[in-house]
C-alpha cells in the first residue's frame, strides 16, 4: 500500500514493518529511543524487534498503561529517562502503543532539548485512526483531558493490523467508534461498508480509509481554525458524558462508548436543528444502539453533563458549539445550540433506548 502524505510527514500501512526498517536505515538518527505501556511492550514491542534485526543501539522507555498515567509526572519520568540514556538532538523517540503513548511520547519528545524527533507506531485501533495521525501531542492534568500539549508533526506514522491481535475486545469496539464517525462526517459508502463488517473486520483497508479521512481534514485546517472542528461530531455530548462517568468513581466508560452516545444525541441535534433526515437519524440510532448498548443518563446528571458542556472551548455567548450532520457523509461546524435544546437529545436517546429495550446495558 502506497504511504499516505500529511503535512509534511508520511503514513504508512506496513504490516510486516519493511518500510519502518527502511526508513530507519535511511535517517540521520544518533540513538533510537522505544516508548511503551506494559502492555505494548509485552504484546507490540517484540514484533518490531524481530523485524529490526539490526537495530542495537536503542533504549527502551516504558511507562504505565492507563489514561490516569497521561501526566506531567510521567512526562518528567520519560524526560529524566533520555537525559539518563544520553539523548541528544538527533535522537528519535518511537512511541509504540495507544493514544496514551502517541500523545505523551509526542509532547515528551517535542520539549526535550526543546524537541526532539519521533515516529508514532499506534497499535490500538483508535491511536491507528485518530491519535496518531494529525499532530496533537498532550498530557492531562487534574481528569482535564489534554489541557496542556502542543501541535507537533511527527517524523513519519506506522499502522500495522497485525497489533490488533492482542488488543482487548471492549478497547476494539471502541476504536471502531471513530471509524464509524468518520463515515458519518465524510463518506457515505464508507459508512455502509463498516457496518457490514463490524469492529472484528476492521483491517488494512478500513483502517487506511479513515486514516485517509482524518487527513484530508488536518491537512486542510492543521490547528483547528474551521474544518478540523467536524472531527469533533459527536464529542461535544461524548466528552461531557466520559468526564461525568470519570468522576463517579467505579464507573469509568471507554471514549468510543461515551462517543456513541455522543453520536446519537448530536444525530437528534443533527435532525431537529439541521438537516439530517428522520430516516438517517433512525437509521444510524439503531446501528449505534445495536453496536454499543446503552448508558443510563439519569435525569439527575443530566444538569451536571450541561456544566461539563460550558467549559467546552467551542462555546460562544453561553451557547454550546456543535459540529452537525448536514446529511450521512457530509458535516458543518460553528452550530450553537442552548441547554434546552441539549436537553431535548438525552430526552431523544433514552426514548429510543427504552424503545430498542436496552436502556442501561452500560454503567
Ligand atoms: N492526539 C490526538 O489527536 C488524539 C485523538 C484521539 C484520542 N487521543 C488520546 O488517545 C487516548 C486514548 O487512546 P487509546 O484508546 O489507544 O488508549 P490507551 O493508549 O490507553 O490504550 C488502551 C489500552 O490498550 C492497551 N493496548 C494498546 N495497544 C495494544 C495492543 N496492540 N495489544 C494489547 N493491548 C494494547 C494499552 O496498554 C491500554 O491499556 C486518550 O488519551 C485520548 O485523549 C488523542
Ligand atoms: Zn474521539
Amino acid at each position: 500500500m502506497q504511504p499516505l502524505a500529511s503535512n509534511g510527514y508520511s503514513v504508512f500501512f506496513d504490516n510486516d514493518f519493511a518500510q519502518l526498517s527502511d526508513f530507519l536505515q535511511k535517517g540521520d538518527y544518533s540513538k533510537v529511543f522505544f516508548l511503551t505501556d506494559t502492555n505494548t511492550s509485552v504484546h507490540c514491542l517484540p514484533l518490531i524487534n524481530e523485524a529490526l534485526p539490526w537495530l542495537t543501539n536503542f533504549d527502551i522507555i516504558e511507562i504505565d498503561a492507563g489514561e490516569e498515567n497521561k501526566n506531567i509526572d510521567y512526562c518528567i519520568g520519560i524526560w529524566k529517562m533520555l537525559l539518563d540514556f544520553g539523548a541528544d538532538r538527533k535522537s528519535l523517540l518511537i512511541n509504540v502503543g495507544g493514544g496514551v503513548v502517541t500523545d505523551i511520547g509526542g509532547f515528551a519528545a517535542a520539549t526535550f532539548k526543546r524537541g526532539i524527533r519521533f515516529i508514532n507506531i499506534p497499535t490500538s485501533l483508535l491511536a491507528q485512526v485518530d491519535a496518531s495521525i494529525g499532530g496533537k501531542t498532550g498530557i492531562d492534568i487534574s481528569n482535564i483531558k489534554n489541557i496542556v500539549g502542543t501541535f507537533s508533526t511527527p517524523d513519519a506514522v506506522f499502522i500495522s493490523d497485525v497489533f490488533l491481535a492482542s488488543l482487548d475486545r471492549r478497547q476494539l469496539v471502541s476504536g471502531f467508534a471513530e471509524i464509524i464517525k468518520h463515515g458519518l462526517i465524510a463518506d457515505e459508502a464508507y459508512y455502509k461498508e463498516i457496518q457490514s463488517c463490524g469492529p472484528e473486520a476492521a483491517g488494512s483497508a478500513i483502517i487506511r480509509r479513515s486514516v485517509e479521512i482524518k487527513n484530508e481534514v488536518v491537512t486542510q485546517d492543521p490547528h483547528e481554525s474551521g474544518l478540523r472542528k467536524i472531527l469533533n461530531f459527536g464529542h461535544t455530548v461524548g466528552h461531557a458524558i466520559e468526564a461525568f462517568f470519570l468522576d463517579r468513581k467505579g464507573k469509568s466508560l471507554l471514549h468510543g462508548e461515551a462517543l456513541a452516545a455522543g453520536m446519537i444525541c448530536e444525530a437528534y441535534l443533527s435532525y431537529k436543528h439541521h438537516t439530517l433526515s428522520h430516516e438517517d437519524l433512525s437509521q444510524l440510532s439503531a446501528y449505534l444502539f445495536s453496536v454499543y448498548g446503552s448508558i443510563s443518563l439519569l435525569p439527575e446528571y443530566e444538569h451536571v453533563m450541561l456544566d461539563y458542556m460550558k467549559n467546552d472551548k467551542k462555546n460562544v455567548n453561553g451557547q454550546t458549539g456543535f459540529s452537525l450532520l448536514k446529511r450521512v457523509g457530509a458535516c458543518d461546524y460553528n452550530q450553537y445550540l442552548n441547554d434546552e435544546q441539549i436537553l431535548e437529545s438525552f430526552a431523544y436517546y433514552k426514548q429510543t433506548a427504552s424503545a430498542m429495550k436496552i436502556a442501561g446495558s452500560k454503567s
